[in-house]
């Protein structure tokens, strides 16, 4: 597959559309813009619903491949998750077939996962291959999303990169970021080595930098080409100084997915 240039990016007016919209363009894409909210400065960026499939079809025509962020990002009623996760991301997989878009990559998450204990010092790292344990309806929208790129591929000959993103923040806010943190810029190194990785059929990749405390194995991230740069430790003294390390005892401290695990914070819409 010849190197994507035009690459379709939904939920652009998110916090990780935002970083990106920042940091991509210095690989030479050009940036097509979607999301339900308008995009602030950008006046040619398509302001339409996951649901609007006419909108959706218009939206990939013609790009080498989609970066697929938008949708809800946090824990909702199941109707909501439905409508904007699960049938949202048909929807665009639909559209991308139906315009031969041949490389997608999917924001999938840690909550896909969230379930799985968190590793104390000294276990081996979660494999890419861990069960699937959703934590919330959100985790279980994205393990469908994961599931539904994997049937494009058998089926279509559609690539998908599905990255299970830990945390992509200008910093790391909580102890167990500094586990799961993925600096921007090495979210926009992955992102970029997803984009352009050849013969990726569907890959499953962790997505985080290469943190001293980190929980889970990269080795199909770098198998793609990502070199991840950064890591949270020099936040760590900070953290751990305001919240303490994380007590084994503590049931928001036991799994992969902190406290979505317990009490997920509400998508607000
Ligand atoms: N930021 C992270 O650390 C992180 C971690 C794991 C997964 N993710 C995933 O990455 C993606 C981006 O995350 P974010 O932090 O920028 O989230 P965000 O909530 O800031 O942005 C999501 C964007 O999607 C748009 N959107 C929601 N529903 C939509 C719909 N039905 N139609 C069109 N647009 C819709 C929203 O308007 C919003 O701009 C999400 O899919 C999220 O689940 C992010």
């Amino acid at each position: 597959m010849p190197a994507p240039r035009t690459v379709l990016l939904t939920g652009a007016a998110g916090g990780l559309g935002t970083l990106m919209r920042g940091l991509l363009p210095a690989y030479g894409y050009e940036l097509r813009l979607f999301d339900a909210v308008p995009v602030e400065g950008e006046p040619d960026a398509i302001t339409a619903d996951l649901g609007d499939r006419a909108a959706l079809r218009e939206a990939v025509r013609g790009v080498d491949a989609i970066m697929h962020l938008a949708g809800i990002s946090l824990e909702a009623s199941f109707d909501k998750i439905l409508r904007a996760n699960i049938e949202g991301t048909y929807n665009l997989y639909e559209a991308a077939r139906e315009e031969g878009v041949r490389r997608v990559v999917f924001a999938s998450s840690n909550h896909v996962v969230g379930y799985t204990p968190r590793p104390l010092p000294g276990d081996p790292l979660i494999p890419i291959d861990a069960p699937r344990r959703p934590d919330t309806f959100y985790g279980l929208s994205k393990s469908f999303g994961e599931d539904l790129a994997q049937l494009y591929w058998d089926r279509h000959g559609m690539e998908t990169v599905s990255v299970r993103i830990g945390s992509c923040f200008p910093e790391p806010t909580s102890v167990r970021m500094l586990s799961v943190w993925m600096s921007p810029e090495d979210g926009a190194r992955l992102f970029h080595a997803a984009l352009t990785a050849e013969d990726v059929g569907h890959t499953v990749v962790h997505g985080s930098s290469d943190n001293t405390r980190l929980w889970w194995d990269l080795t199909t991230a770098r198998a793609l080409g990502y070199e991840p740069k950064d890591d949270s430790e020099p936040y760590a003294a900070r953290l751990v100084a305001e919240q303490g390390e994380l007590d084994p005892d503590n049931p928001d401290h036991a799994h992969l997915g902190g406290h979505f695990c317990t009490h997920p914070p509400i998508w607000p819409r």
